[in-house]
């Protein structure tokens, strides 16, 4: 399997640069906050939103160096994402995350909400100077269907009704929204045709939901050691993911189960047993596998670059990772 790493070579040292940065801008102003940055920042998160930021950057600037604006695109782009995840790991009471405590247990939940809400201002804040109200738009509508997202994911807790529509749409909210909208902000940075901002903006949102299909899969199959944040965690909290909603459809039992939350002893083990001996998580896959190949048909509108070769190999990547 490639690791995120390697595939993103040709952006690798933009990527570095970007880690600096991100470091600096959001540490500068208050010894907390930096220990919060150094924190977050220095830690392996897998960086495939600037990433991907980056590619669309370089592959729709085939004969141009990127510009700086390209550069603090990606910066916020993921800034936002970690903001949303020091609040994520709040309401999820996560301990662990990019493999070390998540700001909340190291630092208390008030420090953590407010790092999160930091992080969103600042991010508006460098979104706003960047003087382009296109992308303003784009960006600022990601940070509401977040929120939106995880407030969906909220109110149908423990909702055996819900359905796969209902979680792919709440999946669009909370990940796919980011990736689409940063995608199209790459290329109206680059000046791209509307029709190539249509483009960039489907394959934003098909990887963005493959890779969330995939995340929802990992937790049942994965390990914490390996994925460096919980595992096995969504389905005690009553979010059903992909896994399950299918697992259900076959055993029509486990929805009794979680219809009284588990409420007896071993009935999250019986759940999680009867998942795992389902289609549910093969049927996942085959979803997110639809996904990635519809988001590498949106690529076909780029000239064959490294950069756009890479992004189709992401799809791919975003499928087989282990982590
Ligand atoms: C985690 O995203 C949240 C999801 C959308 C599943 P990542 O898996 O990209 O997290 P980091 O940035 O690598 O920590
Ligand atoms: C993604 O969803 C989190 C956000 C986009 C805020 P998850 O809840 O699945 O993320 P993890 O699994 O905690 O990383
Ligand atoms: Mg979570
Ligand atoms: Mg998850």
């Amino acid at each position: 399997m490639t690791s995120a790493t390697s595939l993103f070579s040709p952006v690798e040292s933009d990527l570095h640069l970007l880690t600096e940065t991100l470091k600096q801008l959001v540490g500068a102003r208050h010894p907390i906050l930096y220990a919060a940055a150094e924190h977050l920042f220095g830690a392996k998160g897998k960086r495939l939103r600037p990433a991907i930021v980056l590619l669309i950057s370089r592959a729709t600037m085939p004969s141009q160096d990127i510009t700086s604006k390209h550069r603090r695109l990606a910066e916020i782009t993921e800034m936002i994402h970690t903001a949303s995840l020091v609040h994520d790991d709040v309401v999820d009471e996560a301990e662990l995350r990019r493999g070390v405590p998540t700001v909340h247990s190291s630092f208390g939940n008030r420090i953590a909400v407010l790092a999160g809400d930091f992080l969103f201002a600042q991010s508006s804040w460098h979104l706003a100077n960047l003087d382009n109200l296109t992308v303003v738009k784009l960006l600022s509508k990601v940070i509401m269907d977040l929120a939106e997202g995880e407030i969906q994911q909220g109110l149908n807790r423990f909702d055996s009704t819900l359905s796969i529509d209902a979680y792919l749409e709440k999946s669009y909210y909370k990940t796919a929204s980011l990736i689409a909208n940063s995608s199209k902000a790459a290329g109206v940075l680059s000046l791209v045709s509307p029709e190539v901002e249509d483009h960039l903006y489907s394959y934003g949102r098909h990887l963005g939901l493959a890779f969330q299909i995939v995340d929802d899969i990992l937790d049942f199959t994965a390990s914490e050691d390996v994925l460096g944040k919980p595992a096995c965690s969504d389905l005690q909290s009553g979010n059903l993911t992909a896994p399950a909603l299918y697992a259900m459809e076959e055993k029509p039992y486990l929805s009794v189960l979680i219809d009284r939350e588990f409420a007896e002893d071993g009935d999250f083990e019986e759940a999680i047993a009867i998942i795992r001996d389902s289609e549910g998580i093969q049927r996942a896959r085959e979803l997110a596998r639809a996904h990635s190949k519809f988001a590498v048909e949106h690529l076909e509108s780029l000239p064959a670059t490294e950069s756009q070769k890479t992004l189709i190999k992401l799809a791919d990547y975003v499928l087989s990772r282990a982590y």
